[in-house]
């Protein structure tokens, strides 16, 4: 690529924390003056109108407000920002399909007109600010040009995960109310050729009121119902369309889009994000995290249905000018190489995946990497539960070939962005811990009664003090939920839900949710933690561990385990016990043990219990 331009202001190494000195002392500056610290980063972006006030918060009643009373737009900062600035050539998205040879790229010219014409396509069908509007559609480019034209008029989007069923679809479009439904003919993932998402989406509003209309994107062509009066194609809503669209000015506090996620009670909350702070802290982090620079091409694996594909997909990386890769299938299709000849194919310099697929990988042996150079790796991250030391040790010397920093990054979809997490190459890798917590995010660790536990070697719950702009500002339709759940277990705190472990050096170490805890003989338990002792035995491939009525106990620990070894089950079982007792102790040892050959998993990846 040829470069006659200069040098991107957002990334280029002057945006980027260098050195770990560096990091230590504009994480000093982040805490004790915030509003100063976050005014600056916020000047990096375009603004209709400057905020008055950086920061305001009540975290009693849970109001939050960043950069107040500012006015700007997300779609313009990713798209048209770049290309005002020369960059209009450069490539925003590449995708990659679920067949290798499916692919297509966007250069941030391109993805401006596409957006804008779709953004026109929803204003024809009366589709105004605030409105919301539903995505349902697997990992084609529509997602992220749909998701970007609602920003760019200001309506809210809500992405519902394209693996949910027409009932959790209709459930999550009544929540919000939405009033369009965009979605696509079938899809096509694995070896699964005609996912029915029309025919899902069909079901899902006989019940949704809301609806106006259903946009339909022809994916593969299978022939699916249209209903004449309520469902459009997207090629025909954008075919009278112009191709600008100016962009909505925004509050800093309008809602940039809903996403639902589960709890530990009741049905899915709408987690809101706002407009400004969002935009702020998803491209601070992307920037830092991956230390992301100039022409890279970075690819996170994540689907666009979670939290990690909105920021690290679709608003980080456009928010920075980056090249972000798009990918529709799975790692095993057409053959367990898959993720390994993208990377070649696409030169990729930032790789970003779960422990669940890194584990799914490793029980294939070496052999389907070796083929591949993976040579343009530079970073590799890993995000969504935590990463057992065995996994670790796999991706770190295989995909990274022990020359790339492995970026163990902990957030949640409250929490917009990645809140602990190494930066590539600055802080020093410690397999298994986040690490250390990024500017302006103070994490504290409490014990049940809610009295912090400072110094090192001290295990708790963890928490919050003070916000971060890109911090959840409600749950859809119910405050008091949000207050209920984040800001009430601890007072001036937000609560996490995760328990974690800061030892002696001062490193964070996520022990998983503790709102999914046992309780044997009176301790707690982490099941996420005891497997993580569990996968320690190098023969033990992945576990599950869940509790079960215990008569003397109270909760059991039952593990379900697949092992990849030439010790029969009395010897394997003793051996994991012994592991067990010897990473966490007695107390957590496994009541009962079950080998099997495979473990029931979501979608996203994780394993259901
Ligand atoms: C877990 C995904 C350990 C954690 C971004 C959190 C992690 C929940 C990590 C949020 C990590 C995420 N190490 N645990 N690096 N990242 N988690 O909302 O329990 O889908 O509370 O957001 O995933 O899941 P969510």
């Amino acid at each position: 690529m040829s470069k006659t331009y200069k040098p991107h202001p957002d990334t280029t190494q002057k945006a980027h924390i260098s050195s770990l000195e560096q990091y230590k002392k504009i994480y000093n500056e982040s805490i004790s003056n915030p509003e100063e610290f976050w005014a600056k980063i916020a000047e990096r972006i375009d603004w209709y109108q400057p905020w008055n006030k950086v920061r305001e918060y009540d975290f009693v009643n849970g109001k939050i407000e960043w950069f107040s009373n500012g006015k700007l737009n997300a779609s313009y900062n990713c798209l048209d920002r770049h290309v005002n600035n020369g960059y209009g050539d450069e490539t925003a998205i590449i995708w990659e399909g679920n067949d290798p040879n499916q692919s297509r790229t966007f250069t941030y010219k391109e993805l401006l007109k596409e957006v804008s014409q779709f953004a026109n396509g929803l204003k024809d069908l009366g589709v105004k600010k605030g409105d919301r509007v539903c995505l349902y559609m697997q990992m084609i480019p529509e997602l992220a040009i749909a998701v970007l034209a609602c920003a760019r008029i200001g309506a809210v989007h809500s992405v519902v995960f394209g693996a949910f069923s027409s009932d959790a679809l209709r459930d999550r479009i009544n929540d919000s109310a939405c009033k369009i439904l965009v979605t696509q003919d079938t899809g096509v993932r694995g070896i699964k050729q005609n996912i029915p998402m029309k025919a899902n989406a069909d079901q899902a509003v006989l019940h949704t009121p809301s609806i106006e209309y259903v946009i339909v994107v022809k994916r593969t062509g299978e022939p699916v119902h249209m209903d004449v009066e309520r469902d459009i194609w997207w090629h025909e809503s954008i075919s009278n369309v112009d191709d600008k669209c100016k962009p909505e000015e925004m509050d800093s506090e309008d809602p940039l889009f809903i996403l639902y996620t589960s709890g530990s009670t009741g049905k899915p909350k709408g987690v809101v994000h706002s407009s400004a702070g969002y935009m702020i802290y998803s491209s601070y982090t992307f920037l830092n995290v991956f230390q992301y620079d100039e022409d890279d091409i970075y690819w996170c694996t994540a689907d666009v249905g979670w939290i990690t594909g909105h920021s690290y997909i679709v608003y980080g990386p456009l928010l920075c000018g980056a090249t972000t890769l798009m990918f529709e299938g799975v790692p095993t299709y057409p053959n367990v190489s898959r993720f390994w000849d993208i990377v070649d194919k696409y030169k990729v310099n930032q790789f970003y995946t779960a422990p669940t697929a890194i584990r799914a990988l490793q029980a294939h042996g070496l052999e389907p990497l070796e083929n591949n150079s993976l040579d343009s790796l530079k970073v590799i991250g890993s995000v969504g539960e935590p990463i057992n030391e065995e996994a670790w040790h796999w991706y770190h010397d295989n995909v990274g070939k022990g020359k790339c920093p492995l970026v163990d990054t902990w957030w949640q979809t409250e929490t917009g962005g990645i809140m602990i997490s190494a930066l590539a190459g600055i802080t020093p890798n410690k397999p298994a811990h986040a690490s250390l917590p990024l500017p302006g995010i103070i994490p504290v660790i409490v014990d049940a009664e809610g009295n912090e536990l400072n110094g090192n070697n001290v295990q708790g719950n963890l928490c919050i003090k003070s916000p971060w702009p890109s911090i959840i500002r409600t749950t859809y339709g119910d405050h008091e939920r949000c207050i209920s759940t984040y800001f009430s277990n601890y007072k001036g705190m937000y609560f996490t839900g995760d328990g974690v472990k800061r030892d002696h050096d001062g490193y964070l170490r996520i022990l998983g949710r503790v709102d999914d805890v046992i309780n044997v003989s009176g301790h707690r338990m982490g099941t996420a933690e005891v497997e993580n002792a569990i996968n320690e035995h190098e023969d033990v491939i992945e576990s599950a561990v869940v509790g079960y009525p215990h008569d003397i106990k109270g909760e059991g620990i039952y593990a379900y385990v697949i092992v990849s070894t030439e010790l029969n089950d009395d010897e394997i079982k003793d051996q994991i016990i012994n592991v067990v007792r010897k990473v966490i102790g007695p107390i957590a040892k496994p009541d009962k043990i079950q080998i099997v050959s495979g473990l029931p998993k979501t979608r996203s990846g994780k394993i259901m219990r």
